[in-house]
């Protein structure tokens, strides 16, 4: 298979997001998370010419990527829409195009975010506290200047899994305060000299600068609401792929999935069904597909992706 691969952003599992979400080359399909365009650039490769991609980011940067990447791609073919996935269903009904035959998402943030020190996720170099994932979000240092000290150690706590949460939340506060929290390498520091009281392999700053960033740009709520509305945006028979790299992320998408799938509720031995509980979508994938060792090796973003698929009833 060709690789789709950018210096943006390489995209994770391709041939089975394919494979689980084409099922009319000639249909339309919404990436919810088009980034550097690696997933839209496969479903092109492997859509007929009458299909169509809807490509949507919340950030503005991966749309103006994906509109340079695609310029010599027709109208007919791709539509780039600024917005956040959980409106797919209004950004395809204002379209013209809703119910469609597809929708993936590949949550998360892009290589390329990550790597922009100036967006402020990383702490690799000194950056702005920022880690918005789009304009609508609330920058950190926004965040920090009236967040309570209970809720900044639930955060840390609930998303981060840390077991010294509340330590962590007074140090931080207390540092921002006194005017030493100005920059990502600042809260590193922070992070580093209290202890997160992990005995994991990946790095404490990691874990606390993912909890923030997930609070942040509310990334949970909204990958809540998209697996919600699946059967509202895809048509009977086509299908819906989730890809997530956090554990609470893949415990969403499992949990909400199961909710769909749900049919009758009733107590067995009812006489007449009672309730109004159909399943609105079959479950394709009963565990999570992960990368193959090969992909994993090239990418190694790729070792937490864990994919699920359903198709909607
Ligand atoms: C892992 S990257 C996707 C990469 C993409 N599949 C590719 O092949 O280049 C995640 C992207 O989703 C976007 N994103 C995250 N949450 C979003 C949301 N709720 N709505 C829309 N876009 C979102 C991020 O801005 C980021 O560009």
């Amino acid at each position: 298979m060709a690789t789709f691969d950018t210096e943006y952003h390489a995209p994770v599992m391709v041939e089975e997001v394919l494979e689980h979400l084409v099922v009319d080359p000639e249909g339309i399909y919404v990436d919810g998370t088009a980034g550097g365009g690696g997933h839209v650039a496969a479903l092109l490769d492997a859509l007929d010419p009458a299909g169509h991609v809807v490509a949507i980011d919340r950030d503005p940067d991966a749309i103006d990527a994906c509109r340079e990447r695609f310029k010599e791609i027709d109208s007919d073919r791709l539509t780039l829409s600024r917005g956040n996935y959980d409106q797919a269903v209004e950004i395809c009904e204002q379209l013209g195009m809703c119910p469609v035959d597809g929708f993936l998402v590949d949550a998360g943030v892009s290589s390329h975010q990550f790597d922009d020190p100036e967006r402020g996720f990383s702490f690799r170099e000194p950056g702005p506290l920022d880690m918005r994932m789009g304009p609508n979000a609330q920058r950190l240092d926004g965040w920090l200047a009236s967040v309570e000290h209970g809720e900044l150690a639930r955060v840390l706590r609930e998303y981060g899994d840390l077991p010294r949460a509340g330590a962590l939340a007074a140090a931080i506060l207390d540092a921002f305060d006194a005017g030493d929290l100005e920059t990502t390498t600042d809260l590193r520091d922070v992070v580093d000299a209290t202890g997160t009281g992990t005995r994991r392999q990946v790095s404490d700053a990691s874990l606390v600068f993912q909890a923030l960033r997930i609070a942040l740009n509310d990334e949970l709520r909204h990958l809540r609401e998209a697996v919600q509305r699946v059967p509202k945006l895809v048509r009977s028979g086509g299908r819906a792929v989730f890809i997530s790299f956090h554990s609470l992320e893949d415990r969403i998408v499992k949990h909400e999935f199961r909710a769909l799938a749900e049919d009758c509720v009733c107590p067995p031995g009812l006489p007449v069904c009672g309730c109004d509980a159909r399943s609105e979508v079959e479950i394709l994938t009963r565990s999570p597909i992960e990368a193959g060792q090969q992909e994993v090796d090239r990418n190694p973003r790729a070792r937490s992706a864990k994919l699920r698929a359903v198709e909607v009833v």
